[in-house]
């Protein structure tokens, strides 16, 4: 059975945009936790346009599950990952320019510095997984650098895509789950899953932690943060 990681990107924006204080994602991420998130999952970005340094130190401090960053493969992340030791780091590709992250990580073609990266933040003591799309060739890549978890990005199997590539999506998702966790790693999944499409990732066996952002803040605006995770987490965890 599949845990659920809640991302809380999404909850900053609406801070940002008027300069204020509220809403905290401390805050929410307190409620989200109420409402049985497994781990809270945050995405520092180089352009800070979610969450800023400060946020993520305050949120350590204060969770009491597990935390996921998510981060970019450079020198400078790698220096706040091993200050401020979270339970896990995902390697994600990052543009400036994305409105979310668009696809997994080239592995196979950035091999020297990935391998450095989980190098160090394997002697650091951190687990870190790699974000890859589910194509077995990277991760065969992801298995020879030693990654203890890869992330199966869902992104590309959801709507508005046509029936079809949704499909076809969720084939490649089903095919690489169980080779990837044959290799050794951990497998967990995540991106652009909601109440309405976690069912056919969350009854996959293999599947570690299922990391969902987007669709449970955009709820929570309506039920409230606590009751949002509750109701993605019973669609995660049914049997
Ligand atoms: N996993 C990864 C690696 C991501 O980059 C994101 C988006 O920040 C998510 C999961 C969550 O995606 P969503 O916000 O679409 O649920």
């Amino acid at each position: 059975m599949a845990e659920l990681g809640v991302n809380i990107d999404h909850v900053a924006p609406l801070r940002q945009a008027r300069g204020v204080a509220y809403p905290d994602p401390i805050a929410a991420a307190r409620a989200a936790a109420e409402g049985g998130a497994d781990g809270i999952t945050v995405h520092l970005r180089e352009d800070r346009r979610h969450l800023r340094d400060d946020d993520v130190l305050r949120l350590r401090a204060a969770l009491r599950v597990g935390m996921n960053l998510e981060m970019a493969a450079t020198d400078a992340m790698v220096a706040i990952a091993l200050r401020i030791r979270p339970a896990h780091v995902c390697l994600v590709p990052e543009r400036r320019a994305e409105i979310t992250t668009e696809g997994g990580l080239d592995v196979a073609g950035q091999q020297r510095v990935l391998a450095d990266v989980l190098a160090r933040l394997r002697d650091g003591g951190i687990r870190a997984s790699l974000f890859v799309d589910p194509d077995p060739a990277q991760l065969d890549a992801a298995a020879t650098m030693r990654a203890a978890a890869v992330e199966l990005h869902t992104g590309r199997s959801c709507a508005p895509l046509p029936a079809d590539a949704i499909a076809a999506g969720l084939a490649a998702l089903r095919d690489a789950a169980e080779p990837a966790r044959a290799l050794g790693m951990i497998v967990n999944a995540g991106h652009g899953r909601r109440l309405d499409n976690v069912r056919p990732i969350a009854e996959r066996p293999h599947v570690d932690i299922l990391n969902i952002g987007h669709s449970i803040v955009a709820r929570a605006v309506f039920v409230g943060m606590t009751e949002a995770v509750r109701e993605m987490r019973a669609l995660v965890v049914a049997p």
